[in-house]
């Protein structure tokens, strides 16, 4: 893996709290958004279909869409713990030959791996500096069906995300979250024959689908 500094700083970031996505699994299992990603994606259909999830984590969502039918799931991280977690755990539920998990940043290795009917990133966009890029390469990846989630563009995410900024940079860490516009991300999905095709939203968080154009 090609690895900038604040990729190496991600990596660490997200290693670091890879045990407390246990934790917080076992005590209050998926979230809400990941719920309402989850009913997007179903009442478009997951039976049947291949799966990418950039950023997957521990995996916990994609395992979940395998259970749903998905037939199987490349899993693609920065960080090194949460990629061991969501292998023990894929292995664990006895999931370990329907998923492959790559190491990366996702820009770097996107080419090799496209090809999946449908692409998740759950709060990923948020934690890159270039979202751009990054949504250029999931939409050349993918046949079908994206679905993503970030934090809305509010002042209550603003706050919330400036201080978690600036704990990482008081802390040495160039890992930055970041509040980006919707109506780009919009624009960098939909340039490239996408269309937007369900929303939800809670107070913190955007969920939304969008499908090839046909
Ligand atoms: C907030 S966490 C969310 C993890 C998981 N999607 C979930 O909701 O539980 C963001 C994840 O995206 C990963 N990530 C960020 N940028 C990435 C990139 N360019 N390529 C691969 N993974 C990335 C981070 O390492 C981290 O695991």
């Amino acid at each position: 893996m090609s690895c900038c500094i604040p990729c190496q700083d991600t990596n660490r970031f997200f290693s670091r709290v890879a045990r407390l996505y246990r934790w917080k699994h076992r005590l209050f299992g998926l979230e809400k958004t990941q719920k309402d990603l989850i009913a997007l994606l179903c009442a478009e259909g997951v039976a049947e279909k291949s799966l990418l999830e950039v950023g997957c984590g521990a995996g916990y969502l994609h395992r979940d869409l395998l259970h749903k039918g998905a037939t199987r799931v490349i899993g693609v991280d920065i960080s090194e713990g949460l990629l061991t977690e969501a292998r023990s755990l894929s292995d664990a539920g006895g999931l370990g030959d329907r998923v492959t998990y790559y190491f990366g940043d996702f820009v770097e290795v996107a080419e090799s791996l496209s090809g999946s009917d449908i692409a998740v990133l759950d709060k990923v966009v948020c934690c890159y500096p270039d979202p751009e890029r990054l949504l250029d390469a999931v939409t050349s990846c993918t046949v079908e069906i994206i679905a993503l989630t970030y934090p809305r563009n509010r002042w209550l995410t603003r706050v919330g995300i400036g201080v978690l900024a600036w704990i990482n940079r008081m802390s040495g860490s160039d890992f930055r979250p970041y509040v980006h516009n919707p109506v780009d991300i919009n624009h960098w999905i939909t340039q490239h024959g996408f269309e937007r095709r369900n929303c939800l939203q809670t107070t913190v968080w955007m969920t939304e689908l969008y499908g090839k154009c046909q």
